[in-house]
């Protein structure tokens, strides 16, 4: 048991957006060791086909699994869509936990939803994982998507909050602007850096602003309790990552929110 307690969590993303969420799972299990990979020489894995993106993350599991990890997480909303029934048919016993499934979770804390928005990256919306998702709790409910493509570009270029960022966000926000949405799901890994701007161009006070990587923390926690596998000595981070490409370390420590040391070159 003290093994299983001791083992890392495997976190991975198609890039360093997935920062966002081991930054979140940091602040929720301080103790715990994390093994980060991000897909960074494949990235963007938005635009791609499921096929290609289920490959990828197939290939990313195993590496996790070789690092005898206890549990996954699948912190890009575009692999959450497209790939977590494969991801844990080679998985075994290993729990796999996913962005979407927990964003689901924290919206339905809120009681007496009717319409609900989702943002998130072509490939996210095509697929329509978080509407099924949501469905399947309450088919009553309405769901509005909306991809917001430019916002990953934005968000590894820090323009999160400036003119352009507001500009972007105002044409992309404009369906939710004219309904009557109750929440808003931020549907991929990079969209939890424009919180602030997108709270300020809704402009809507009783909307709710769920963020899918403080959800799977959440889920996370609760996920190792019931296993009884929560470290109380580790908190180590290590960052495993297939390129560096230019500006590396300066767009990643902005979305881990500190500096990141132990960082890992790997060909799959
Ligand atoms: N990580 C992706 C997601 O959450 C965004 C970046 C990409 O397109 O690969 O959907």
């Amino acid at each position: 048991m003290e093994e299983l307690q001791k083992a890392p969590i495997g976190i991975f993303d198609s890039g360093i957006g997935g920062l966002t969420v081991a930054k979140a799972v940091m602040e929720a299990l301080p103790n715990e060791d994390i093994i980060y990979f991000g897909d960074t020489a494949r990235v963007p894995y938005g635009i791609k086909s499921q096929e290609t993106v289920r490959e990828y993350a197939l290939e990313i599991t195993d590496f996790l699994l070789s690092k005898n990890v206890k549990l996954i997480l699948i912190a890009c909303n575009t692999v959450s869509a497209s790939a977590k029934l494969a991801i844990e048919k080679i998985a075994g016993n290993i729990p796999i936990l996913d962005v979407i499934t927990a964003g689901t979770e924290a919206l339905f804390h809120f009681s007496g939803q009717e319409q609900v928005g989702v943002i998130g990256t072509m490939a996210t919306v095509n697929s329509r994982a978080y509407e099924r998702s949501i469905l399947n709790r309450d088919p009553s409910i309405e769901v509005i998507q909306q991809p917001c493509p430019l916002l990953v570009p934005l968000a590894e270029e820090g323009w999160t909050e400036n003119e352009i960022a507001l500009k972007t966000l105002e044409i992309y926000l404009q369906p939710f602007k004219e309904s009557h949405i109750d929440s808003i799901i931020l549907g991929c890994t990079h969209y939890p850096l424009f919180k602030r701007s997108i709270i300020e161009v809704l402009n809507k006070p009783g909307v709710h602003v769920i963020d899918s990587a403080q959800a799977i923390a959440e889920v996370t926690r609760d996920k190792l309790g019931e296993m009884n596998a929560l470290n109380e000595s580790g908190g180590d981070f290590r960052c495993y990552v297939t390129d560096r490409p230019q500006r590396f370390q300066e767009t990643a420590e902005l979305f881990l929110g500190r500096e990141l040391t132990d960082v890992k070159f790997v060909h799959l």
